[in-house]
């Protein structure tokens, strides 16, 4: 059952991505550009999305941190203002920084809580106004498979994105009888700066453009949940319906 509109024609579709200066997000961007949409790309660092939107005729670049609310109401109103609607919000902005409970960096946590949480969930809140008011759009969310359940390295980040799904989740069930459609979008790795500094082996990693192609595909479908790789994400999921025993056994067994 396709629980969301399904989009496959972009040509013409007012799409604002979050986090856009780089990485997923700016692949993302690129990717809808090319198949027509008015995109709007934001971020706080400016030169990357000058640099894309002297490229793309269709392309918008707004400054916004997503920490800052009022920054956040003025990226809509300039939206709302040049375009009359919101198609689509990918809440794509966020941080990472290893952290584990034996090297806590309270300052680190709380920039991490502040950008991935509070900042996703008010870019979100700026938005919904307008889509009830439209009576038509979406909403994607950007969590991470580190929310499925608890990973090495993902202190803090993980909870961060557990509550990403859990809020997407509940989302859904508020905006779908109103006619809007809300995804989750669950990435495994992806080679960007975010992932670039882990010292770690990172198993399925994908390149963002990649990344990027597997989220349209999801978009075309319709679906609730746009995870990728599945050769990864499946084997996550998987792991979560065990009991903690094995569950833990086996998440040491293969993080060591
Ligand atoms: N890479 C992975 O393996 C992976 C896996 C699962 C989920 N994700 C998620 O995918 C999303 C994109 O990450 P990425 O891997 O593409 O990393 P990235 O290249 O570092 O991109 C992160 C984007 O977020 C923006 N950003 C960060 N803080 C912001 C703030 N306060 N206000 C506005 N924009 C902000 C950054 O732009 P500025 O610094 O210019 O503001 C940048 O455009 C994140 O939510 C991440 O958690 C990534």
């Amino acid at each position: 059952m396709t629980l969301n509109r399904k989009i496959s024609h972009w040509r013409g579709q007012v799409v604002w991505i979050s986090g856009a200066s780089s990485g997923i997000g700016l692949a993302l961007a690129e990717q809808l550009l090319a198949r027509g949409a008015q995109v709007i790309l934001s971020a706080r660092n400016c030169a990357s999305l000058n640099a894309i939107c002297a490229k793309y005729p269709l392309a918008m670049m707004i400054n916004c941190d997503i920490t800052d609310i009022q920054a956040l109401t003025q990226t809509v109103q300039t939206i709302i203002a040049k375009y009359q609607r919101i198609d689509l919000f990918v809440a794509n902005a966020g941080v990472y920084n290893e952290m584990h409970a034996f090297d806590f960096n309270a300052e680190a946590a709380q920039q991490m809580l502040d950008i991935n949480v509070s900042g996703t969930i008010n870019s979100v809140a700026a938005v919904i106004p307008q889509l009830l008011q439209q009576g038509s759009g979406g909403i994607a969310v950007v969590a991470s498979v580190a929310g499925y359940g608890g990973l090495p390295a993902a202190l803090i980040y993980g909870a961060s994105k557990a509550a990403l799904i859990n809020f997407t989740e509940t989302l859904y069930l508020d905006l779908s009888a109103k006619g809007l459609s809300v995804t989750l979008i669950t990435p495994g790795f992806v080679d960007t700066r975010l992932t670039q500094k882990n010292k770690f082996s990172m198993p399925a990693l994908l390149t963002s453009e990649q990344a990027a192609a597997k989220i349209i595909t999801g978009f075309a479908r319709g679906d609730f949940e746009i995870h990728f790789p599945h050769r990864f994400t499946l084997w996550l999921k998987l792991l979560k319906l065990l009991p903690y025993q094995v569950y833990f056994f086996l998440v040491k067994r293969f993080t060591k």
